[in-house]
């Protein structure tokens, strides 16, 4: 079998890590370099997303970095031209940036509701609005926005700046696939469950008392037994990139190890 992603052209928003180890689009970026893509990663954390390039550089891959803040619309607007630029084109979208704030209405300070919304929701509103035109274009594409079984579900904690994103992440992806639908230009989002990601163990373990208590919280509620990790999300997107998935559009493809199955709405 042929790599699958094989001279696709990929924007990987948030290609860094937010502590060490495997982050969900830090797997993203390798794994699809794996399959043969070249990879525009993109982040805010210099060192973070070159970390990312340098494991690709290593396996032989093609990656190039972009410092950008995705929440800017001129930045967004360079570097979406910047990877037209350097590859001639734009496949694949893959927008994996978003930020976690525990806390209800009345914890949650209004700024932070605001910065939250425009990390997790408008950053994809913006990326999808400058790398469109390309993909009309070209008459194909594939945008995969990363949201979160949190749209959906209570986590057990509050966390609402972050579940209404998420819903706003889904309810964007059915929008853009139906009108985009006519170019051949898919969308689809991919909710991940509980994942052991440097996430977690940053900005959601201020949900708990200690960390490791956090862990064996989260996997032990997970129907597997164990939480999932980065390559899970990697795995699914690299097929939502992929050719195997032409006439799959507008789907909320749930990674969750059955977490799901055991929850009530
Ligand atoms: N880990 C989980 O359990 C879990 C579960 C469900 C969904 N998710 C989703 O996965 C995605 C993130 O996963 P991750 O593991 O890669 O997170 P991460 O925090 O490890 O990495 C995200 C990267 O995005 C970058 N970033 C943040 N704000 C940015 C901005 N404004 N502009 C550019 N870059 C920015 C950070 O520097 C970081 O390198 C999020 O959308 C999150 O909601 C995670």
């Amino acid at each position: 079998m042929g790599k699958r992603l094989e001279g696709a052209v990929a924007i990987i928003s948030g290609a860094g890590s937010s502590g060490p180890g495997w982050g969900n689009g830090k797997a993203c970026a390798v794994q699809f370099a794996r399959e043969g893509a070249q990879v525009f990663a993109v982040d805010i954390n210099t060192e973070a997303v070159a970390e990312t390039k340098a494991i690709i550089d290593q396996e032989g891959g093609d990656c190039v970095i972009y410092n950008a803040d995705v929440t800017d619309s001129d930045s967004v607007g360079r570097l979406v031209a910047a990877c037209v630029e350097t590859y001639g084109r734009i496949d694949v979208l893959h927008n994996n940036v978003g930020i976690v704030e525990p806390g209800g209405p009345e914890e949650i300070k209004e700024e932070n509701w605001d910065r939250l919304m425009n990390v997790n929701v408008k950053s994809m509103y913006l990326t999808a609005k400058n790398v469109l035109p390309h993909m009309v274009e070209a008459g194909s594409g594939s945008i995969i926005n990363v949201s979160s079984i949190a749209s959906f579900y209570s986590l057990g904690y509050p966390c609402v700046s972050y579940c209404a994103s998420k819903g706003a992440v889904n309810a964007l992806t059915r929008n853009i696939a139906t009108q985009y639908a006519k170019h051949q230009i898919r969308c689809n989002a991919i909710l991940p469950g509980l994942m052991d990601t440097p996430l977690i163990r940053g900005a959601v373990s201020q949900a708990y008392e200690d960390v490791e208590a956090m862990v064996s919280e989260r996997d032990a509620l997970c129907p597997m037994g164990k939480m999932g990790d980065a390559w899970d999300v990697a795995h699914s997107a690299v097929f939502l990139a992929s050719e195997e998935s032409r006439y799959v559009t507008g789907i909320e493809l749930v990674v969750d190890g059955g977490l799901t199955l055991t929850m009530k709405l």
